[in-house]
């Protein structure tokens, strides 16, 4: 088999670059190794940027997003007892995000490259990809039908996640890897109840942080803090509402319970691997790094990623060797950007097992300071609904 483009993943990165190419001209190939129904009710992320609602809409995607998602104009940070709302609109000259979860972005992507005629090959196993430094690699996997293939792409998009094969076909000695786990974990659910907010809820307490998000207006997806050793197994869902409630406490304010549909645990970690690119081989997205959800950032960096990669391969697959060669760097100052800025809001936001008073004294000034000074509230702002860095310099001598 032959195409321009082999795709590894049918993820947020993986869909959306094979749309991205085929608005080109350009023809791909995506494998992937779970079921089309698993993509589609793998509960993750829910807050795009307005940059990422953009490129949606620019490239088509956007008409059930447009209809369904939840423009929030900001969000709420707790703690001490009290609830300080911090307004993007006011911050930033109007900039907002939108929630809209993951799994029907997944949904409106399949439908589409299906819609389009493309090639997506779900429940397929031992995938490899070989001959990379060459300018014809391939992408090897066994099919649905247990039936071995092999295609010859011109490059290979590697958007298979952090567990993925893609980043570990990349020799160890060309790559420089940053990493950090954090000492928690998310216990996230998805329950069938209108939501207690309009806006998100960011909770510092001491017994740790929660998360009040929504899905639409009727259900609710909420997060508490855990130990990365707890299993789901050990929270019953009364103990899950007791702890939220609790976290959540507020005079005059009530959290809302009901049926828990869907329950997980998540570890926490940031991990950055660079280059993105060997030969032929590049990585986008989850592939390549990673960061904790409480900046709400890993799909909004996966779709940024694929947004550069989709002109520079195009470039590439023309002749032009420029944009392929500048992709790992355009992406990882974003890259950066957002590890830094979701490192911080999880510190802040988070109680450390066995951290002092200092420690809990230093967030709790930190928090003040952010719902207090228009340059600090500014400044998470601008990281939430989508840092862009300014050529001038942002006018400081
Ligand atoms: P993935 O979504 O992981 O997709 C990779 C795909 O590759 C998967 O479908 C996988 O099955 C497939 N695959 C793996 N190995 C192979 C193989 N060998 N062969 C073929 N296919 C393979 N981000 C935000 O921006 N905002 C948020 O609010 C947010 N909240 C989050 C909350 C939680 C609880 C979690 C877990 C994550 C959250 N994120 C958030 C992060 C976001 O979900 C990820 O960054 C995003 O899924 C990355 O997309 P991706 O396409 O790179 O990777
Ligand atoms: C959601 C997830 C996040 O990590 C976050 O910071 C905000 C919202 C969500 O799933 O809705």
């Amino acid at each position: 088999m032959r195409t321009q483009v082999g795709i590894v993943g049918a993820g947020p990165a993986g869909l959306l670059l094979s749309h991205l190419l085929a608005l080109r001209g350009v023809d791909s190939v995506v494998v992937e190794t779970r079921s089309r129904a698993y993509c589609e009710a793998r509960q993750r992320a829910g807050v795009l940027e307005d940059g990422s609602v953009r490129l949606l809409r620019e490239s088509g995607l956007a008409g059930r997003l447009d209809r369904q998602g939840l423009e929030h104009g900001g969000i709420y940070l707790q703690f001490a007892g009290e609830r300080h709302h911090i307004d993007f609109r006011a911050l930033t000259g109007g900039r907002t995000v939108t929630v809209y979860a993951q799994t029907e972005i997944v949904k409106d992507l399949i439908a589409q490259r299906l819609a389009d005629g493309a090639a997506v090959h779900f429940d397929v196993s031992d995938t490899e990809v070989d001959r990379l430094t060459s300018d014809r690699p391939v992408l090897c996997y066994t099919d649905a039908d247990g039936t071995r293939q092999e295609i010859t792409c011109d490059a290979i998009a590697g958007c298979d996640g952090f567990h993925g094969i893609c980043r570990p076909a990349m020799p160890a000695e060309v790559l420089t890897v940053w990493e950090r786990e954090y000492p928690y974990a998310w216990l996230g659910i998805l329950a069938d109840v209108p939501p207690s907010t309009d806006e998100l809820i960011y909770a510092h307490h001491r017994n740790g942080f929660a998360l009040h998000s929504l899905r639409g207006p009727a259900v609710s997806r909420l997060y508490l803090q855990v130990d990365p050793a707890e299993r789901v197994g050990d929270w019953p869902d009364q103990r899950i509402w007791d702890e939220l409630a609790r976290r959540f406490e507020l005079p005059g304010w009530e959290l809302k319970q009901g049926p828990v549909m869907d329950k997980g645990i998540t570890p926490m970690r940031s991990f950055v691997s660079a280059p993105m690119r060997y030969g032929r081989l590049f990585l986008a997205g989850d592939a390549a790094h990673i960061v904790p959800p409480t900046g709400a950032k890993g799909l909004n960096l996966a779709m940024a990623d694929v947004a550069v990669l989709a002109p520079a391969l195009d470039a590439l697959l023309k002749g032009d060797e420029r944009p392929a060669d500048a992709y790992s760097a355009a992406c990882l100052n974003r890259v950066w950007r957002s590890t830094h800025f979701s490192w911080w809001m999880t510190t802040m936001l988070h109680r450390t097992p066995g951290a002092d008073e200092m420690e809990a004294e230093l967030q709790l000034s930190q928090l003040r300071y952010v719902t207090s000074s228009r340059a600090a509230a500014m400044s998470l702002a601008e990281n939430y609904t989508g840092y862009r860095a300014q050529p001038s310099g942002a006018g400081l001598t």
